[in-house]
């Protein structure tokens, strides 16, 4: 069978959905597990763009040696040298050049003819070649261009040196069976195709990146790029785990494999929500907290009896532990580590001890301490920042009658005790001002949300929330069986990140 190769965008294209900016050391965390779940290249982001997208991606480069990491360029002499900039150091650098190709782009945007267009993407695939071996090409908006041209250019990049030539839908305006015909006239057409490989990139406006990915892959394109939960610009793009398990799935159908460690899928698409905080849908293919839920009776039956009645995929070939052994109070760190470890997640002793001190807290509060409750302590263990200031206590009066108020106590740097108290239109508004008193970094808060982790009535209620400083976001998370004490530890992770994005560098 043949192999495509994975190319995950969820730093670079994915990053490009609104509300979706990841730091530094957020971005490294998801380049670390897309290694481990096994994808072939990490478009790690386009270095001309920001410093921050620079770092990311150079620190990527450094330290992630598996996968091959990539950053984009726009054909631009500056655009490719500040990409090679950032790959150098990696193991097995790319470089990604792409200009926009079609005649609407072309026209109304670039203002460039078509012979400029074609000499700008040789020029500049020959300008990375000469940094290094591994060139991937992209016309934007190849899937609006008219295909002789699209060929016309193919050739004169694939002669300059570029390996991989990737056709966007970049408009997400394709259906199957186009978007596979510019697939096969490339191969057709194009004599020297076979020095490269086909990739397929599309955008999900009309809902069909996914069925436009798999018709490129049927029609002989051998790379696929995708980002985890399919995030990304817009209604972003084909999702990486409906691909992969799409061709595992059905690979009497496609007869192609994957280098993807299926069974990381569940534990990659949980980190990137969290990360970016945006919730996976319940109905969403593979990952959604439905996808595998049996709810008719006819259907828990057929389940019950044989397993394929109802079920195509086994919840386990992504990840999702098959057990649902619950915890409580009297579960000891043995059972604790046991079940992490089952999870998917080593920790060292020390991060044990904490995680235990956290989850005895809240076996206290919480009778049956399940998987998603346990989870939800590791994405708070994983999201802790160095605290500036400390959380220690917060008490709060509310009611339909009276003004809420807030009364709450840090510690700053140094350890000295600090308190302070504010009235709000809310218990949360009151606690945010309550903590402003004593911070005093000027923020807006731009987007609040609660969320169940689990059902029932002592169910671990989880804050994000963002606030935006001189232009940055920061996102911050919080937990608690109390929402407004989740709340408060919600804003305090993203004062804290604040603080620390502004502290001067050593
Ligand atoms: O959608 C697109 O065309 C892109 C290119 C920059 C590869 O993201
Ligand atoms: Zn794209």
């Amino acid at each position: 069978m043949d192999r495509v190769i994975i190319l995950d965008t969820t730093l670079r294209d994915g990053e490009q959905a609104a509300g979706a900016r990841m730091n530094m050391k957020e971005k490294l965390e998801i380049a670390r597990q897309l290694e481990r779940l096994g994808v072939d290249v990490i478009e790690a982001g386009f270095p001309i763009s920001s410093p921050g997208d620079f770092e990311s991606v150079k620190t990527i480069a450094k330290e992630v040696r598996g996968p091959v990491i990539c950053a984009l360029a726009r054909a631009l002499p500056q655009d490719v040298d500040r990409a090679w900039e950032a790959v150098k150091d990696a193991a097995n650098p790319r470089i990604h050049v792409f200009l926009s190709a079609s005649d609407i782009h072309r026209m109304y945007q670039l203002k460039k003819s078509r012979e400029e267009v074609l000499e700008a993407s040789r020029d500049m695939v020959a300008r990375a070649k000469k940094y290094l071996s591994d060139v991937e090409y992209t016309p934007m908006d190849a899937s609006r261009t008219e295909p002789e041209y699209i060929h016309k250019i193919v050739k004169a990049v694939i002669d300059a040196g570029a390996t991989t030539i990737n056709l966007p839908d970049t408009v997400g305006y394709a259906v199957p069976d186009e978007y596979g015909d510019l697939i096969s006239g490339v191969l057709e057409h194009v004599p020297n195709i076979d020095r490269a490989v086909v990739s397929a990139h599309c955008h999900n406006d009309l809902g069909m990146a996914v069925a436009n990915s798999l018709q490129a892959i049927k029609r002989g394109a051998r790379q696929v790029e995708a980002t985890i939960n399919g995030i990304g610009e817009r209604a972003g793009n084909a999702a990486l785990e409906e691909i992969v398990v799409a061709l595992k799935t059905r690979s009497d159908f496609f007869n192609v494999t994957t280098k993807i460690d299926t069974t990381q899928i569940y534990k990659t698409s949980r980190l990137v929500s969290e990360i970016t905080g945006f919730v996976v849908q319940p109905n969403k293919a593979i990952v959604g907290g439905n996808a595998f839920r049996h709810e008719s009776g006819i259907h828990q039956d057929g389940i019950i009896k044989m397993p394929i009645t109802y079920e195509i995929i086994d919840p386990t070939t992504i990840g999702i532990p098959a057990s649902s052994l619950v915890l409580g109070k009297l579960s000891g760190r043995h059972a604790l580590k046991q079940r992490l470890a089952e999870l998917g997640y080593t920790l060292s002793e020390e991060d044990l001890s904490r995680v235990f001190a956290a989850f005895k807290e809240l076996a206290d509060k919480k009778k049956d301490v399940t998987d998603k409750d346990i989870e939800s302590l590791m994405a708070q263990e994983q999201r802790m920042v160095s605290e500036v200031y400390r959380l220690e206590r917060i008490q709060v009066t509310c009611g339909d009658r009276g003004i809420p108020t807030a009364s709450v106590q840090l510690t700053d740097p140094e350890g000295k005790f600090l308190a302070d108290a504010a009235l709000g239109t809310g218990p949360v508004d009151a606690v945010y001002k309550a903590i402003n008193r004593i911070v005093g970094v000027s923020n807006k808060l731009t987007e609040f949300s609660v969320k169940s982790v689990t059902e029932g009535i002592d169910a671990i209620g989880e804050v994000l929330i963002r606030i935006e400083s001189d232009g940055v976001i920061y996102t911050g998370r919080g937990a608690d069986t109390d929402i407004i004490v989740a709340s408060a530890k919600a804003y305090m992770n993203a004062l804290n990140r604040l603080l620390n994005a502004k502290k001067p560098a050593k």
